[in-house]
Parts: structure tokens; sequence; C-alpha cells
């Protein structure tokens, strides 16, 4: 079973905006305080799946399913339960807790290169504070020093011994240093002292650290003071280090706002760097590679629109077409995928620099659709103005239209290029193999069908963890009636559990409370019970009728216990504690009709 805690599971549901993450995928309607669509789950005409924000739950009244944010993911887009909660916790910017990492846990040796990333990141921070010569250099390329700090920037010493003499004094710190990346072992020569076996990587250059989504160095990139080969050096790739997987800047995005809804991804560094500095605190950039499927989907977990943003030369043409390619397989209905390019001989930085902010995103605001990018590249590949060039463009573009999961996406598109290229759309369909108009993947055979509230003699266990179900807040002003765990009923287990539950460690919504009870038998009456209507408007409302049943069931239990009681002193008598009991059991007035 899962191993990540309940609170952090409360946490998330909290923050994941549920009307958000099944309107990314299910188009919905706002009705009221509620949601509706068509059930994605089974086939009809009117809309009877409702997604309800105040509970953080949906459910539908049609084939009766029903559950959570991270119940939707793993129905819908057939994630497991681990999977849909990290993706969920990177859409909100949390971390999952170590345990709860997919790899296991993470071991003291990984542990140790963190540390001795963190360790370098300062210490290069301490150079440049020490170093007038970068300092002016950053100063000469318009960044404040609160940029600086803001991305922790730092300048790694001219000297070949820098980093080793300050952290690799012992063999095993030079073991770190060198599994990290930051320093470089010699060609052995006989003889040759241990410590002189190795030097630093990075030398003389401004150092940019790349950090996870907690903040922890993963890696650098170091640009060059003056002139020199390369301009851009990076760390290699490393147990910690994926430059297909990282993305510059993502860590700062998150840290200058909780919800980012664009990604702008830029090609540099100091693009990043500026960009942000101006106040565009939502741009990325890649680690000098194209752009990979892996990137796009950690972005799209965090936002549904990315904007490409490309030097307006010919290497920035390139890898815009690049970046396009890789971004296929991750078109999906609901996302944006945009492209943005700059006048030739600027980038970002220089641009910004020069515009502003305003006029930059406002750049930003025009980028052109994939859609047309494509039309449009593909268009300049071939000659329009002939049969056989439009034939040619027809067969460029469908090996690319093929890479997009099947969707109305794929269609418009598709309907696109057939008009273009003027030939009847089924046609051009057929050609493609390109499935007509599908229902989503995911419908699965249909979830078995809610039973109606049966209506008949009210059932107070019932009742009550209905309210709590669907106000679990309300269990913290539910008065601590004594006397319920006598009764023998089906559900008090169950409903003492609840309260006992909400008020060590309260719930805000129905779908935490959901979350909490995953992995028990119990979660299906749970389930059903929150996807039941609740007559009673408010919370407020709710608490009075939850304290009325507890009362109620209180006094029913103290007569069991009575019962119970009195027949034990005529079978074979009391003990002293039993008989105190009982007397006040005797005495004690109902607790459904006092005030
Ligand atoms: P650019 O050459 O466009 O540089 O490289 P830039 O970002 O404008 O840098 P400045 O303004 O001259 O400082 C863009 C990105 O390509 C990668 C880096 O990630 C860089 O940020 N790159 C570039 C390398 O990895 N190595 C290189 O030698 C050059
Ligand atoms: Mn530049």
């Amino acid at each position: 079973m899962s191993r990540i805690p309940q609170h952090f599971i409360n946490e998330l549901i909290d923050r994941v905006d549920v009307v958000e993450l099944i309107g990314s995928r299910v188009p919905l309607k706002k009705q009221g305080k509620e949601f509706k669509a068509c059930c994605p789950f089974h086939n009809e005409k009117t809309p009877s799946f409702t997604v309800v924000p105040d509970k953080q739950f949906y459910h539908c009244f049609g084939c009766g399913a029903h559950g959570t944010a991270i119940g939707f993911l793993m129905e819908y887009d057939r994630m497991s339960f681990l999977e849909a909660v990290e993706e969920l916790a990177e859409r909100v910017g949390m971390e999952l807790p170590r345990e709860a990492q997919p790899q296991g846990a993470r071991s003291s040796a990984t542990e140790a290169l963190f540390n001795t990333l963190s360790r370098a990141t300062q210490f290069y921070r301490q150079q440049l504070a020490q170093s007038e010569r970068a300092r002016e250099y950053l100063k000469r390329r318009g960044l404040t020093g609160e940029t600086a700090a803001r991305f922790a920037l730092g300048y790694a010493p001219d000297a070949w011994d820098a980093l080793l003499k300050h952290m690799g004094q012992s063999e095993l710190e030079r073991a770190r240093l060198l599994q990290v990346g930051l320093i470089v072992e010699r060609a052995r020569r006989a003889g040759a002292d241990e410590s002189s076996g190795y030097y630093d990587r990075f030398r003389d250059r401004v150092m940019f650290p790349i950090r996870d989504a907690r903040g922890r160095t993963l890696g650098f990139g170091g640009r060059i003071l003056d002139k020199g080969e390369p301009k851009y050096l990076n760390s290699p790739e490393t147990e910690l280090f994926h430059k297909g997987r990282e993305l510059y800047g993502l860590y700062e995005a998150r840290q200058a706002s909780r919800t980012l809804s664009r990604i702008l991804v830029v090609e540099g560094y100091m693009d990043v760097v500026r960009l942000h500095q101006a106040g565009i605190t939502y741009a990325v950039a890649t680690l000098g590679t194209a752009t990979t499927p892996e990137h796009l989907a950690r972005i799209f977990r965090i936002c549904n629109e990315v904007v490409f943003c490309f030097d307006g030369d010919r290497a920035g043409r390139a890898a815009a077409w690049r970046a396009l390619e890789n971004a296929l397989s991750q078109v999906r209905d609901g996302r944006q995928i945009r492209f943005l390019f700059l006048p030739e001989g600027h980038d970002p930085d220089s641009l910004v620099g020069e515009e502003g902010k305003e006029r930059f995103e406002a750049r930003v605001q025009n980028a052109m659709p994939l859609s047309e990018y494509f039309l449009k590249h593909l268009s300049s590949q071939v000659d329009m103005s002939t049969l056989d060039g439009r034939a040619r463009l027809g067969e460029l573009a469908k090996p690319l239209i093929e890479r997009i999961p099947a969707g109305l996406y794929r269609e418009l598109l598709a309907d696109e290029v057939a008009k273009v290229v003027g030939i009847d759309r089924s046609r051009f369909t057929k050609s493609l193999g390109v499935d007509e108009l599908k229902a989503p993947k995911s419908i699965k055979s249909m979830p078995a069908r809610v039973r109606p509230a049966s209506g008949g003699r009210r059932n107070l266990v019932r009742q009550a963890i209905h309210l709590l179900v669907h106000y679990p807040q309300i269990a913290d002003s539910a008065p601590d009636v004594e006397g319920i765990a006598n009764l023998d009923k089906p559900g008090i287990p169950l409903l003492l559990e609840l309260l006992d539950s909400l008020k060590a460690q309260p719930c805000g919504t129905t779908g935490a409370l959901l979350e909490r009870w995953r992995d028990r038998p119990d979660v299906k009456h749970l389930s059903k019970l929150a996807a039941l209507e609740c007559h009673i408007p408010d919370a407020q409302g709710a608490a009075k009728e939850l304290a009325g049943a507890l009362r109620q069931l209180a006094d029913e239990g103290a007569f069991v216990r009575r019962e119970q009681l009195l027949s034990k002193h005529v079978r074979e008598g009391l003990s002293e504690a039993e008989k105190a009991e009982l007397q006040a059991l005797l005495l004690r007035k109902p607790a459904a009709r006092s005030p």
C-alpha cells in the first residue's frame, strides 16, 4: 500500500482544483455551484456528470462513477495511485514526502551528493561576492544583486583547484565531487600525489545552479566570463541530473507564483534570469538541449499553456521546428502550444532589456498557434502552386499528425491539412488512418449503479455518516457523546472512527476524507454517501443535525447498556465500578431532549 502520509493527501486534495483538473479533459459547464458535463465514463446525451468544487469531488448520476481528483486521474488517465498523486503534487507545487518517492527511499549516499552540491553552490556564491570582476560582469549584463541572489548565481574562480582545495580534502569528498561532475580526473601519472589527480571542471565562469522542485541544486550551467570555449559548460549527466528532464528556472518560477497559467520556454540561462528580473517570472529554459516530450509532460502538469520562444535566426527556427516535432505527442484537447519568433538578431535577454515587460508580453500574447506554424512551415517546404507540391505537403504532414494522440485536436489539424492540400477530408483521413472521433480511451465498463437512498426507516447511523461525509469539518464541534460504542449496529465502528479521525486531524473537504479512507473496504460506503445528495445546505445546519443524531444514538446506547447491567445484576451481581455506572445510567436524563 502507499506510504504517503495522510496529511499530505489532505493538503493535496485541498490545493488541487478539481474543476480545473477535470475541466482540462472534459468540457464542463457551470450550473449553480456545480459543474456539469456528459459523463466521460459512459455514453449519454444529457449531462449527469457533476463536479462539486466545494467537496473536491465528482460523481455521475447516470452510471455512479465518482471520486476525487486522484480517483479521476486513475480512472480517466489510467494512472496508478502513486502516479496520480505525483502528477497532482507536481501540479500544485508540492514535493512528495521522501518515503513515498517512486524509486524507493533516497539513500543516504544520494543525500550526501545533494549535500556536496549545496556546499558547492554556497562556495560559488561566496566567490562571486569576493570577485570584483565577476560582479562587474553581471552588472554589465544588466543583472541586479537581488536577481543574482534569487537565482543563487555564483562564480567559479579562474584556477584549476579552487573548489578542490575548498571541498576536496578527503578521498571520499573528492569521490563525491567527481560523482556530481564538479571535478574531473586527470590521466594518471605514476608518483603524482593523490589530490592532484583531479582538477575543477568549472573555471572562470558565472555559475547558474539548476534546482529541483525543492530548490536543491542538481547541477550547474557555467558561462565563461570573457571569450573562451565553450561559452556555456553544463554539468555532465549524473544520477541526480538529467538534462532531458530538468528545466532551468522552473523552481524560481514556482517560487514567484503558486499558480502558473502559462510557461514560456526560452533558449538560454541568461534569458531566463533577465526575463524574471523584468517581471516575466514564468520563463524557463532547456539546458542547451532540444525540448523533450518529458519536458513538456512536466510543464503540462503545471499549466495548460506553453509558449516556445526562439531567436529570429536560422538556428532559432531550426530549434523551433524540432520543438514542434517533440511536442506533437503531448498535444491534447485543452492544451495550448504556441511559438514566438523574435526579430532577427535578438534573444529574449536583449529584447526585454530594450523594450520592457509590457511590449515583450504583447509578443507572447500574439505567439503563433502550433497548427498555424505547422502549416506555414510545411507550406514553405513545397511548391504550393502545383498539385504535386500540395500532395507532397500531405505526405510530409501525415507522419507528424500520426504522432498526435487521437482526439479532437488531431481531427481538426487533419481537417486543416486536407483543406490546404485540397483533397476530400474523408480520403485524407483514410490515408492517414486517423480514426473518426472516438470516445476517450478511458471509457471503461460502467461502474455499478448507485442505489437511490433507501426511503424507508430513518437510519441514524447512516444519517450521521452521510453528514460527516458531506461536511467533514463539522466533526470538530460534534458533541462528545458516550455510550454510542455500546450499540451493536452496522456502521457504528465506522461512525466512531470517522469522528475520532476527523477530530484528531480535520479534513476540509469530502475529497480529502475519501482519500483518507482510500485503502479501506469502508470507502465504498463513504463514496456512495458522498454521491448521494445532502439536503442540508450549509455546514451550520449539518452540525446541528449531526449533534441531534449523535445524541439520539447516545440515548439508545445508554439504554442498551443499562439493560445489560441490570440483567447481569440479576444473574451474577456487579462489581463496584459497574454498580456506579448503573447508578449513573439510571439517573441519566435523555441527551436528545436536553437543550
Ligand atoms: P546562446 O549561444 O544563444 O547564448 O546559447 P545566450 O543564452 O544568448 O548567452 P549569452 O547571452 O551570450 O550569455 C543558448 C543556450 O544554449 C546553451 C546554453 O544552455 C545557453 O544558455 N549553450 C550555448 C551551451 O550549452 N553551450 C554553448 O557553448 C553555448
Ligand atoms: Mn544572449
